[in-house]
């Protein structure tokens, strides 16, 4: 890992800069978007998506729950019901 004067840090095989921001489209069951938080240490970057609903998440995926605490623990953002054929991706992909 270079000093933190480096504007890019290289963990493992995610390359991202400290000004850049990351937005999720879904992920199943939010295990990616909470690995990539993880290995980064650091969730402010990151806006994380599902396309279910956050009932129907928990239900579908035992480690859901978890994942959702991780992520906003990192502090990332974490929305359901995000659909990529609907208007309201757009107001996300400007927001985050
Ligand atoms: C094959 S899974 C892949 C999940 C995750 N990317 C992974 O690698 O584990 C496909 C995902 O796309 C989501 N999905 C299906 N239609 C979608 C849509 N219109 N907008 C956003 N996500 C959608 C599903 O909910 C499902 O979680």
């Amino acid at each position: 890992m270079c000093s933190t004067t480096c504007e890019f840090n290289v963990y493992g095989v995610i390359e991202y800069s400290r000004y850049e921001r990351i937005l999720t489209i879904g992920d199943g069951d939010l295990s990616f978007s909470c690995s990539m938080a993880k290995e980064i240490q650091n969730g402010l970057q990151i806006t994380a998506t599902t396309y279910d609903d956050h009932d129907t998440l928990l239900q579908k995926y035992e480690n859901a729950k978890n994942n959702i605490k991780t992520l906003k623990d990192l502090g990332a953002r974490v929305f359901h019901e995000v659909d990529t054929t609907c208007e309201g991706l757009r107001f996300l992909i400007h927001e985050t």
